[in-house]
């Protein structure tokens, strides 16, 4: 890997600058942030920015999957209180990148007054955005001087306003640079991954079924232990042909999943699936009932793993010494259902001699739930780009940083 420009690389003083976070936060149904994490991950950066005499900051990011059109639900302006109080700043919103906001960053720059700070309204509300439109990366492009990219968590989309603006910047002589939590994250993982010691192990959860599949079946060969919990082991059991009930899980990739277990057999890697389950009739459930998992009735949802599948996943992950972390193993955030991925986490975090290393939004929440949030030796907010990253792939949005580097 090349190296990455940095903000200590670069004159800001009265800069317009574009600020690429990952503010995809989880939010309960009253649009309340429930884990903050990756909103505070830029605060590092934003102070640096405020020391170097930066004059505006427009912060911009996705937020869900809207699908190019503006969803109330997915609005960001709902959470921009929330923001305030996480970065301790006054935020003001920008609707769309247009003449009208650009407008508001050019008084806001002549006004000489310590940092102002905006937040750009969802990104995924424009089509442009997952297109990589020339034009929407022109928009974009014109909001600042300088490029920020500050979330390893996004680096693996070819979007545009992870790529395609940046493009458009570096080719007009604009500053682009990584920002302090990426290049931490970079660091970090690159540490971490440079030599994992057999037997490896990944252990996988959570839903994002069709983002993971893929890197799954490519990561077979390097590991010797397959543990899979959460949503994504309903759609593994399907394909062994049993029955989930009304568990969440996508029909679609039904043949996928069966093509994976085919080729861990074949690679002699091991696949750990639930034996038993905590079962209820919906999420929001205040208790389950463990069963095992052939006596999953039509009725139930698996809600978390059971204990009898808790201990065999600990078992491995005792013989493993390295063990890769994407997902929690059941619905944690739902205090009934959060204790076969307590136990497993803590375990792991008090594993002597194994090299630790998680990876997404939700395994660091669920990290956090279960008292070990930092005690893993790498912890990154990235989900399906630190898979991707450990899959060897070259990330577009590192990429285009390193194309971009002048040092
Ligand atoms: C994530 O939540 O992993 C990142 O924000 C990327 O989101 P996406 O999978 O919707 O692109």
């Amino acid at each position: 890997m090349r190296a990455l420009d940095s903000l200590e690389d670069s004159d800001l003083a009265g800069a317009a600058v574009f600020l690429r976070a990952d503010l995809n936060v989880p939010v309960d149904g009253a649009h309340r942030i429930t884990d903050a994490i990756r909103a505070e991950a830029i605060l590092p950066t934003l102070r640096a920015l405020q020391s170097r005499s930066v004059a505006t900051v427009v912060i911009a990011s996705h937020f869900g999957r809207p699908g190019g059109k503006v969803v109330a639900d997915f609005a960001l302006e709902r959470l921009r209180a929330q923001f305030e109080s996480i970065w301790g700043m006054p935020v003001t919103m920008l609707a769309n990148p247009d003449a009208v906001s650009m407008q508001a960053i050019a008084a806001a720059k002549e006004s000489n007054h310590s940092l102002t700070v905006f937040l750009l309204e969802n990104l995924r509300f424009h089509p442009g955005e997952t297109t990589n439109a020339n034009d929407f990366s022109h928009a974009l492009a014109a909001l600042a001087d300088v490029y920020i990219a500050d979330a390893l968590s996004v680096c693996h989309r070819a979007h545009a306003s992870t790529v395609g603006m940046v493009e458009v910047m570096r080719d007009a002589g604009k500053t682009v640079v990584a920002g302090k939590a990426l290049f931490a994250e970079m660091a970090a993982l690159s540490t971490a991954t440079s030599a994992p010691v057999r037997p490896a192990t990944l252990m996988v959860g959570g839903s994002k079924l069709s983002t993971k599949l893929a890197v799954l079946g490519n990561l077979l060969p390097s590991i010797d232990n397959l543990i899979i919990g959460g949503g994504m082991a309903n759609l593994f059991l399907q394909a062994q042909g049993i029955a989930i009930g009304k568990s969440l899980s996508e029909q679609t990739m039904l043949p996928e999943a069966t093509a994976i277990l085919a080729r861990a057999a074949q690679l002699s890697t091991q696949v750990i699936l639930p034996i038993d389950a905590v079962v209820a009739d919906a999420f929001a459930s205040t208790h389950g009932n463990q069963v095992a998992i052939a006596d999953v009735g039509e009725a139930d949802m698996i809600l978390d793993i059971g204990t009898a599948t808790a201990s065999r996943i600990t078992e491995v992950l005792t013989q493993s010494r390295t063990v890769l972390v994407n997902g929690p193993l059941g619905a944690f955030e739902n205090p009934a259902f959060a204790e076969g991925t307590r136990t497993v986490f803590r375990h792991l975090a008090a594993a002597p001699g194994t090299l630790t290393i998680a990876g997404g939004g939700d395994t660091l929440a669920a990290l956090r739930d279960a008292g070990v949030a930092g005690k893993l030796h790498c912890e990154t907010t990235a989900g399906g780009a630190f898979l991707e990253f450990l899959e060897g792939k070259t990330l577009p949005g590192i990429a285009v940083l390193e194309s971009a580097a002048k040092n």
